[in-house]
């Protein structure tokens, strides 16, 4: 049996997983002790039952305990396996020290998620420097992939589309698009000076001109690398661009920012946001319906189960 238990904030996506899935939906309850510290209390029966606590990590630090402390009741309240579905995962960036003592926060966070879960679920984390999350994550991973929705989504709705990647790193994401339907794709070239502040520079697209610029990417985070490159094409003489993107961070005034210089913006629902209009839940429940369900031995042997604290 399986429980989809979903962080506050979480419950749309949380519900059209249940749905895609057939499987029981289920509920917490947290709040604030007045001493700012967290209440959390699942009102589910989450006994012998796969829990996947559904909790998309965009702006991870003020929730980031509640969802520890909701995974280690569920195991403490008898759930048989505990998941964590994360369609967006956090903390992918900050993977190696680029000045002396940098915390490594990658790995960090990896640690510490890997000690509370039985299983990690996400959709196109920030891979760079590592190729794969299994060299962060001590615990079975599964990572789907966007760019085929993106792809169908700009098939659909984009006449004569040229997929333009914003710097070398996209260019993973705009060949699977591009490859999908059958459309041109190109790769600007991006160089970061800073948290917010990077430099995007353009090829020659000249031959493309008279087609619909689509810039695809995974993460719009500080949102600059999209609105530098959507400041650029013009120049070029093209139209004002669509955007397609994996995550919607859009920190600060940033998502208004690129809207004043496309054409239409969207993204998947991994992170809540009013551009999120191609849905992941099919996707990622048919990556949970086909996981193994025998990986418990080896849970069970990297955490003992621990007694339950029944109330008498
Ligand atoms: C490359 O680093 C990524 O694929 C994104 O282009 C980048 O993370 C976007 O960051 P920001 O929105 O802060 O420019």
């Amino acid at each position: 049996m399986r429980l989809i238990l979903p962080l506050p904030g979480n419950e749309i996506f949380a519900r059209r997983l249940a749905d895609e899935g057939a499987w029981e939906l289920g509920a917490m309850e947290t709040r604030r002790f007045p001493d700012g510290e967290t209440y959390v209390r699942i009102l589910s029966e989450v006994k012998g039952k796969a829990v996947d606590l559904v909790c998309t990590l965009a702006r991870p630090d003020d929730g980031f305990l509640r969802l520890i402390f909701a995974a280690d009741a569920a195991r403490n309240l008898g759930a048989r396996q505990v998941n964590l579905v994360a369609p967006y995962l956090s903390y992918m960036r900050q993977d190696r020290r680029f000045q002396s003592g940098e915390a490594v926060s990658s790995r960090s966070f990896a640690r510490l998620v890997s000690s509370s879960f039985d299983r990690l679920l996400t959709v196109d984390p920030h891979l760079h420097r590592y190729s794969a999350l299994s060299p962060l994550y001590t615990m079975p991973t599964d990572t789907l992939h966007a760019a085929p929705l993106l792809a169908d989504w700009i098939a659909a709705e984009v006449d004569k589309p040229l997929i333009i990647g914003p710097d070398e790193e996209s260019d993973q994401w705009v060949s699977a698009i591009a490859a999908r339907i059958g459309a041109p794709h190109a790769v600007l070239r991006k160089v970061r000076h800073g948290d917010r502040h990077v430099e995007v520079k353009l090829p020659d697209l000249s031959k493309w001109r008279g087609r619909q610029p689509v810039l695809a990417d995974d993460i719009a985070s500080s949102g600059n690398t999209l609105i530098e490159a959507a400041r650029q094409l013009p120049l070029q003489g093209f139209v004002r661009p669509v955007v397609a993107v994996v995550h919607a961070i859009f920190a600060d005034d940033s998502f208004q920012r690129l809207a004043a210089l496309c054409d239409r913006i969207v993204s998947t629902d991994s992170v809540p946001h009013e551009s999120s209009s191609v849905r992941l839940a099919s996707l990622v429940a048919k990556a949970i319906a086909s996981a193994p369900d025998d990986e418990g031995d080896l849970i069970r042997h990297r955490r003992p189960p621990e007694e339950l604290d029944e109330v008498k």
